[in-house]
């Protein structure tokens, strides 16, 4: 058995930027905007009104102050609200393929490794951008790598879960570099016009270049061991898919084509899980939370990963000890724990270790336990 390691990371992000203050500006517009155009059935209380978002509210209930995306023009306008992007021929790389190619070759670059070194991509995300081929496959062949492919979605664990599966495929030696890519375009299932969580997800890709520690070229992380768990849960859900047009109203503008959630209920069940999961995790390796030197944890919500890093810890960890990035970009699903994994990890020195935990819909829970190598 091979031990595997992370010896690359990079991460994509849009130079489109939305404060809180712009997103509120639009929603208000949009909802003022409903309100008029609806204002009979408003009075005659068959439909609900809107009413207004507040930044002071988006930062107190998540501790997110922008995100980027990959359009705002549509996404602020009142009478769209949501991205827009131009119809691509199928000569051209789709979206998320883009995206990966630029986080890919930053990682591959850190490794220092060519693209035709690697022998297995995975496209690891929430959604994809149609069902087949697979993206992972046109990422592939647009890097120039060998091997296989493949996509997988296990929503905000979509990236944990693909590094137990590369990281098991190089312990058994059926790849040997493997470059795990998190595209992730939140803003395209985002119901941007509903204010409960219009304020949520934003864009960004990252991607991990995982190899055999004694193939490392430099600076590495070993991982010393993964952990995955579901359990199925309606709580945070979106219904579109394939079988949308063969329902009567399936093609209809639906709420639930888009991200739901019961945020309460997420928050209150999902917590106990992942800070059993993590604590379950180090026991059975025989680490001790204060062996950890740092927490990169998912990114969804600053009150969640504060009581996560607590339970952990068993006292407030240092902000050095768990990082957070989601007041810059949300909530960017699978990639938040990996955005913050690239952005602070430089600094640990060899024998340190670290746990990367991602949690969300499912319900899912994947957490990796690194050591500097
Ligand atoms: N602006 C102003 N007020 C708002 C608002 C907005 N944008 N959105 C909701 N409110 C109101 C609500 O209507 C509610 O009003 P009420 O008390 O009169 O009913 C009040 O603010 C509190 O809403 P609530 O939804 O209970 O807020 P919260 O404190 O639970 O925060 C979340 C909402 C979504 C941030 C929180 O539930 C959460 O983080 N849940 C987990 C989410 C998560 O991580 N999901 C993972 C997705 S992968």
């Amino acid at each position: 058995m091979h031990r595997p390691a992370i010896t690359g990371s990079g991460v994509f992000t849009p130079d489109q930027v939305i404060t809180n203050d712009e997103l509120v500006a639009a929603f208000n517009a949009y909802a003022e905007r409903f309100n008029a155009e609806n204002a009979d059935a408003i009075a005659a209380g068959d439909i609900a009104a809107k009413a207004p978002s507040s930044s002071d509210f988006i930062l107190g209930a998540s501790g997110i102050e922008q995100r980027h995306v990959m359009d705002k023009t549509g996404v602020l306008d009142p009478a769209v609200m949501h991205p827009q992007f131009r119809q691509r021929s199928d000569d051209e790389p789709s979206i998320m393929a883009e995206m990966a190619l630029d986080a890919g070759r930053k990682a591959l670059e850190q490794a220092g490794r060519r693209a035709d070194e690697v022998d297995l991509v995975i496209c690891a995300a929430s959604n994809h951008e149609r069902p087949y081929p697979a993206i992972a496959i046109e990422i592939q062949q647009l890097l120039g790598a060998g091997g296989f492919a493949f996509d997988m979605n296990v929503a905000c664990s979509s990236a944990t879960f693909g590094i137990q599966a590369a990281a098991d495929m190089i312990r058994s030696g059926s790849v040997r570099c493997a470059l795990v890519v998190s595209p992730e375009i939140c803003s395209g299932h985002l119901e941007w016009r509903d204010r409960d969580c219009h304020f949520i997800f934003g864009d960004v890709c990252t991607a991990l270049v995982l190899e055999r520690a004694e193939d490392a070229k430099g600076a590495h992380f070993v991982v010393r061991s993964t952990r995955c768990a579901t359990q199925f849960s309606n709580n945070i859900r979106n219904n579109n898919g394939f079988l949308r047009r063969t329902r009567p109203d399936g093609l209809k503008d639906r709420r639930d084509m888009q991200f739901m959630q019961e945020g309460r209920k997420v928050f209150k069940e999902v917590l106990p899980m992942v800070s059993a999961h993590i604590a379950a995790h180090l026991s059975d390796e025989a680490v001790e939370a204060s062996d950890l030197r740092r927490l990169w944890l998912h990114q969804a919500n600053k009150s969640m990963n504060d009581f996560i890093g607590k339970k952990v810890m068993g006292r407030v960890p240092e902000p050095d000890e768990q990082p957070n990035i989601l007041q810059d970009y949300a909530n960017t699903s699978s990639a938040g724990s990996i955005i913050a994994f690239s952005k602070y990890s430089d600094d640990l020195k060899p024998g340190d270790a670290g746990l990367i935990c991602s949690f969300g819909a499912g319900y899912s829970v994947g957490s990796v336990l690194v050591e500097r190598g």
